[in-house]
């Protein structure tokens, strides 16, 4: 069992190429521009329905150092500085030390290029050897193979589907569940070197 409150701490996490901060009132913005006008595939692969407001997602960013129930990150190129997406671990469940993962690059001009797989090592890093947690779960949509990839890549192994579980523009597509364990981890980052 874990605390309630694993992500009290929450700290900076350097990985290859990429530096993830604490989402913040400091840092909101970086972010809220993007989400406000977000890449329309961006928006589809990550089944955003949602409508954003500025007022609403200020209020996100200053409130996320309360919550220590979860972590929300910015992620940034380490060169450049350039914000390039967000991603958290949420929905933990303490008693079972396990959590879910969430990650999204701003626009489809970043993907492809490692970023978001670093992005998820370096939080897996995190979850496992500084928090202990037990197990990282995702969803990701039947039809983002470009993110099932980098998942993979990543060391999280496919366990299931929800069918039909989005429906965008009038179709009905299956919902991929994927998860790691902490024992799975270490494997492919050694392979990685
Ligand atoms: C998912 C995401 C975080 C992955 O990050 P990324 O930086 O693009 O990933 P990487 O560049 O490290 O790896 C992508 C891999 O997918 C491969 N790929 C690219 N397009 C692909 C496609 N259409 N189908 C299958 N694989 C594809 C790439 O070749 C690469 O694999 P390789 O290294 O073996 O060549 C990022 O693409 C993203 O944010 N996409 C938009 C939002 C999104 O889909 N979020 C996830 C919701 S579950």
């Amino acid at each position: 069992m874990l605390p309630f409150d694993p992500f009290r701490d929450q700290p900076t996490l350097l990985g290859r190429g990429v530096r993830l901060v604490r989402l913040s009132a400091g840092n909101a913005d970086d972010f809220i521009p993007t989400i406000l006008d977000l890449d329309p595939e961006v928006r589809r692969l990550t089944g955003t329905h949602q409508v954003f407001t500025e007022e609403g997602l200020r209020s996100f960013a200053a409130s996320r150092p309360d919550h220590h129930d979860r972590a929300d990150w910015l992620i940034y190129d380490r060169d450049t500085g350039e914000c390039l997406g967000d991603c958290a671990l949420i929905d933990l469940d303490s008693d079972n030390a396990s959590v879910d993962y969430r990650i999204a690059l701003n626009s489809m001009r970043l993907t492809g290029r490692g970023y978001g797989t670093a992005a998820t090592d370096a939080v897996l890093e995190y979850a496992f050897e500084t928090v202990g947690l037990h197990r990282v779960a995702l969803q990701v949509f039947a039809f983002n193979t470009r993110a099932q990839r980098s998942y993979g890549k990543s060391g999280f192994v496919r366990e299931g589907v929800w069918r039909k579980h989005l429906r965008w523009d009038g179709e009905w597509h299956d919902t991929v569940l994927m998860s790691i364990l902490a024992e799975e981890y270490a494997e492919p980052r050694a392979a990685r070197g």
